[in-house]
Formats: C-alpha cells, sequence, structure tokens
C-alpha cells in the first residue's frame, strides 16, 4: 500500500482554510489582517496566538509554537502528523483512504503489530469454535453480544495443546519476539502461552494499535486472580494507556465530558448502552501520563469509580491531581451497587444518565468527604470539618466559590461570616497557593548572519522568484543547517513548480534535522510583506559577512602555513575578497 503523497496532503491543506479549522476548535477574534486567540498550548490569559489566514499559518506570540492547519491539529489532539491530516481531510468533507495514513510507528514495529493483529483474531476464532461455548455462554449472561465482542475485539485463550505459541511458530514468528511482546513466558527452557483458559480482551495504546491483553477468568475459577494482564513490553506501556482512549476520543466532543471509571468492563458497559465517551484506568491511580491523555481533549473530566472505599480514596487523590493540572472535574458515587457495570445492569441507562446529570464538582465532594466520620452536632467535629472546608477553599484562589461557601457555611451552622473570613487570611498566609505562571521561553538571540539567513530562507518559500534571485545573487549559505534547507527549497520547487511556506512545513513534518529551524524561520515571516528589494537587502547583508567569514578564516589558515607558494595563493584569495567587498 502506498504511502499518501505530498501532492495529496497539499491538496487537503489548501482546501482547508486554517481559520475555520483552527475556529473549530477555538473563538478567533479578527484583528486586522489576522485573526486572535487564547494560545491553547501554554497557560495563556491573554489572546497570544495569531492566525494568518493569508500566509495560512499560526503562531504564539508567548511560547513560540508554530505551523500550518496539520501542526495545529497535531499538537492540539496530540496525534501524528498523517493522523492530523486525516482529521483535517474529513472536518473538509475529503475522503481519504486511511490506509494510506499509517504512522511511522507502525511502519517501526510493522511485524510487532502484524503479531498483535493476529493474536487478536486467533483468540476471537476461538471463541467460535466448540472450545468457546461456555466462555460463549459467560459473555452472553453478562450482556454481551456478537456486535460488541467484535467492536472490542473479545476473544478466547485456549489450553497449552492449542496454543497461541504453536501457531504464532508455524507463521514463522520467533519465540523471542513473541516473549518481547509478552505473548508467552518461558520456564526451563520451555515456551508457555501467558493466556491460558480465559476471555481475552485487547490494550491499545492511545492510537489504537493493539499493544496488549488482559484475560479473565470465566469459569469461577478460585485460587487465581481475576485477571491477568499483558507484562510491560516495548509496546505497552499500561501508565501510558487508558482502555478506550481511541474510540472515546471521537465521542468527547460532542458530550463536551470524558467519563473516567475503573474497571474496563465498566467501558464496556458504558459503550454498550451508548455512552462511548469513556475511559477506564485499569486499577486506581492515575499516572501522569494518563492525565496528559484527559488534558488532551480539553473537556471537563467525570470520576465515576468504584463504589467502594478504594473508589472514593481514589477519587480523591485523582480529583486532586486532575484539578491541580487545572482541569475541570465533576464526580459521581453510585449507591447500591459495586461499579457502573453493576449498576446499569440492576437500573438501568437511564438511571446512570440521570447520575452524570446530577455529578457534583470535584469541590462539592471533597467537602462531603470531611463529613465523613464526624458528627457534626459534636463542637470538635465541626470545627475540625469548618477548618477544613475553610483551608478548601482559600487554597482555591476563586472569589465567587469563597463567598458563597462562607455563606453556606455562617448559615448552616450560624457561624458569623466576618470570623470566617479572617480565618480564611489565615490559611491563605501559610498555604499561599503558588500561581504558576507562564515564562517565555528564552530563545538563543541569533547573530546577524543567521537572522538574515533566516530572512533569505522565508522569502525563498514565497515563490520562484525568489528562490532564482537566491540562486543569481548568493546560491549559497557557510553554514550546514541553512545550506541544507535552501536545497530542501530549491528540490521542492522543482518537483512541485509551485512553493508556500504553509505546505513546505507539511513537507518537512518528518525532516528531523530541519523541522525546527523551518518552523522557526516561518514564524519569524509570518509578519512580513514581501519584495525582492528587501530579499536582496538580506542578500547584500548575508554576503558580506560571509566574505567578512572568509577572510578571517583565510588569514588565520595563513598564519599557520609554511609553505611560501601556497601562503601567495592565500594572500591573492583574501586580496580579491576585498576588492570585491
Ligand atoms: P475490578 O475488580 O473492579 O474489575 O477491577 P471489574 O471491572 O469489576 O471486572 P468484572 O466486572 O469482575 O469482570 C478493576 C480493574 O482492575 C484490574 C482490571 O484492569 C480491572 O478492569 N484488575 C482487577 C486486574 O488487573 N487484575 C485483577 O485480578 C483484578
Ligand atoms: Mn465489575
Amino acid at each position: 500500500m502506498a504511502l499518501i503523497t505530498n501532492d495529496e496532503i497539499n491538496a487537503i491543506r489548501s482546501k482547508a482554510n486554517i481559520v475555520d479549522i483552527i475556529g473549530s476548535y477555538l473563538p478567533l477574534t479578527q484583528r486586522g489582517r489576522n485573526y486572535l486567540c487564547v494560545c491553547p498550548f501554554h497557560d495563556d490569559h491573554s489572546p497570544s496566538m495569531s492566525v494568518s489566514e493569508e500566509k495560512q499559518i499560526y503562531k504564539c506570540f508567548a511560547c513560540g509554537n508554530t505551523g500550518n492547519v496539520f501542526t495545529f491539529v497535531q499538537n492540539y489532539e496530540d496525534v501524528s502528523f498523517l493522523d492530523a491530516v486525516s482529521i483535517v481531510a474529513e472536518k473538509c468533507g475529503i475522503d481519504i483512504d486511511k490506509r494510506k495514513l499509517k504512522s511511522n510507528n507502525i511502519l517501526i514495529n510493522k511485524e510487532e503489530y502484524e503479531i498483535m493483529n493476529f493474536a487478536e483474531k486467533f483468540f476471537q476464532n476461538n471463541l467460535k469454535t466448540e472450545f468457546g461455548t461456555t466462555a460463549m455462554d459467560y459473555l452472553n449472561r453478562r450482556g454481551i453480544n456478537e456486535d460488541i465482542i467484535k467492536e472490542f475485539g473479545i476473544g478466547l485463550s485456549l489450553d497449552t495443546s492449542d496454543s497461541l505459541y504453536n501457531i504464532l511458530l508455524k507463521k514463522k514468528y520467533s519465540a523471542s519476539k513473541m516473549l518481547e511482546l509478552g505473548l508467552i513466558s518461558q520456564n526451563a527452557d520451555k515456551n508457555f502461552d501467558m493466556f491460558t483458559r480465559r476471555i481475552t480482551f485487547p490494550l491499545w495504546d492511545k492510537d489504537g494499535n493493539i499493544v496488549g491483553f488482559s484475560a479473565r477468568i470465566y469459569r469461577g475459577e478460585k485460587d487465581t486472580s481475576k485477571y491477568v494482564n499483558s507484562r510491560e513490553t516495548k509496546l505497552f506501556k499500561k501508565g501510558e494507556t487508558l482502555y478506550n482512549y481511541h474510540h472515546a476520543r471521537d465521542f468527547v466532543k460532542q458530550e463536551k465530558s470524558i467519563i473516567v471509571v475503573e474497571g474496563f468492563m465498566d467501558a464496556i458497559r458504558l459503550s454498550i448502552e451508548g455512552v462511548k465517551n469513556v475511559v477506564a484506568l485499569q486499577g486506581t491511580a492515575l499516572t501522569k501520563e494518563q492525565i496528559n491523555l484527559l488534558k488532551k481533549l480539553h473537556v471537563k473530566v467525570i470520576l465515576c469509580l468504584d463504589n467502594d472505599n478504594a473508589g472514593e480514596t481514589a477519587t480523591l487523590s485523582n480529583g486532586e491531581q486532575l484539578v491541580k493540572e487545572g482541569l475541570e472535574v465533576y464526580v459521581i458515587r453510585l449507591s447500591g451497587e459495586k461499579d457502573p457495570d453493576e449498576y446499569i445492569l440492576a437500573n438501568g441507562i437511564e438511571a446512570f444518565k440521570n447520575n452524570i446529570a446530577s455529578s457534583m464538582t470535584y469541590f462539592d465532594f471533597k467537602v462531603n468527604y470531611f463529613k465523613k466520620n464526624k458528627d457534626l452536632s459534636k463542637t470538635n467535629d465541626l470545627a475540625l470539618y469548618v477548618n477544613q472546608v475553610l483551608e478548601e477553599v482559600a487554597n482555591s484562589n476563586d472569589e465567587i466559590l469563597t463567598e458563597l461557601t462562607l455563606k453556606k457555611i455562617s448559615e448552616e451552622y450560624d457561624l458569623s461570616i466576618d470570623v470566617l473570613k479572617e480565618k480564611i487570611k489565615g490559611f491563605k498566609k501559610v498555604e499561599a497557593k503558588e500561581v504558576k505562571k507562564f515564562v517565555k521561553p528564552v530563545k538563543e538571540k541569533k547573530d546577524a548572519y543567521l537572522q538574515s539567513a533566516d530572512k533569505i530562507l522565508f522569502y525563498m518559500l514565497n515563490g520562484g522568484e525568489f528562490i532564482d534571485e537566491y540562486r543569481k545573487k548568493l546560491g549559497f549559505f557557510e553554514d550546514a543547517l541553512h545550506r541544507e534547507i535552501a536545497n530542501e527549497i530549491i528540490y521542492y520547487y522543482q518537483k512541485n513548480n509551485t512553493i508556500n511556506p504553509a505546505d513546505f512545513i507539511s513537507y518537512v513534518s518528518d525532516k528531523d534535522t530541519i523541522k525546527n529551524e523551518v518552523m522557526d524561520i516561518v514564524s519569524d515571516g509570518m509578519e512580513d510583506d514581501i519584495s525582492i528589494e528587501v530579499m536582496d537587502g538580506y542578500i547584500n547583508r548575508v554576503d558580506k559577512l560571509m566574505v567578512k567569514n572568509e577572510i578571517k578564516r583565510l588569514k588565520i589558515e595563513l598564519k599557520n602555513e609554511t609553505d611560501a607558494s601556497k601562503k601567495i595563493k592565500i594572500l591573492d584569495r583574501i586580496t580579491e575578497l576585498k576588492k570585491n567587498d
């Protein structure tokens, strides 16, 4: 399968107006020729991001994030460049063959993904055989039908006689590869399937590639753990995945929220019932990477963990972390059944949806939590409770929340609001929360040569006449990086017969050595009015500086040279250079 061509990528880009695409994520306001918005890539408080409709480029003047329409989507949705191309195409109603957009990651780990996909198919097929009837019965009893089995890739691992190991060997895959992927284990030089006689659930990375499995007992076995999970491998990093993330991503936008549950069976149940903006932790504690995945969705998080003590404590600690990271957090605490799966089976999805509609803010959850194990009719407990709430409010740095909470407590427990206010001041002093301020990254200042060379390259990105001008009047740069970019620009133009900064950004998206510099160059030039005359100014400057540097270099060479005739040659060259200067 051929990969997508640059022409196809450019065609999508030219059909997509960057103002519309960014505008579909964030509110934009027109200011002169450009549009402004609050930058989503740093903690921005004033509109620092500028979007140029004319050049089809955006740039944040504070944090420096810059690029074309694909770069924006790539950064905003935290997807690969090619996934961003696919998202933009979809937004513009352009049909593209998704198979052409395989990410590099897939190409690098081609065999590994092949094996994982094969394992999934093998397990799935087992379910349909005579060995699968008991497992099928179990799944059906849990309300999991054929469609769901397909959607979630559910399967069955068999006894050692019908092992995945044997079938993969027959397909010429090595045991060491299977070991590396965590599909088998080794004991006394013998190889065993990692999962036997269990119902298997594939686990995906954030992009939907199968990276591991979790496998459940189904015949009421005792003395063994309910689930066996893949060990950490080069593909499977438990702390970096959230179950169902790649499915849920498509649904969070319309729901404007993501529901986080503990078990993946809970996520599957919600999905079956049409609530598809759901991910599962597969445990209780959120990792930093998982928090980042949630952050990238730019929606509020609804925590709906199990109805037990562990679930409650986990709600507290996870909620705390999410709030600290600036996310808007809501909490659902179910009553009656143990987890969302059982709750829905017992009460129906509408009852669960009512819980979503009436979910409380994390702040309210925490305030409620403070009441636990206290008897508020006792002075001691009440004092402790009020103090805990006040401390919480003081830390929130939210004036309205503070005002409302003080009023409520003052009325509910008949306390003077002035006393409460005084008390809050005390908490603020001790626990004054550090307000994280965005610090503009310091960039090394470029010298006159590099600044002008950047400008010349920017002009070259704006059309053939500028490229000709460079070739006629300058022809090369003294440093390798600018030389390489100039060569790429010339090559690109010869191939495409047309050039503009926005398309060139797509072209360099996988060229690691020059990508950052090209981004810098384009973002620096975004506001420029382009003309040959101005370009000539930069060319002259670079030319002079390069001559000066060359003379400097020759003088050093002259000093070190012992051969007389060679010395003369160098001297001639210096004189010649000085003449033209
Ligand atoms: P739960 O015990 O809450 O699972 O564990 P569950 O979703 O209710 O599962 P069912 O309904 O009994 O099938 C929550 C998560 O913790 C992990 C799994 O990822 C599970 O989804 N877990 C649990 C394990 O890894 N191993 C175990 O033995 C149990
Ligand atoms: Mn359950």
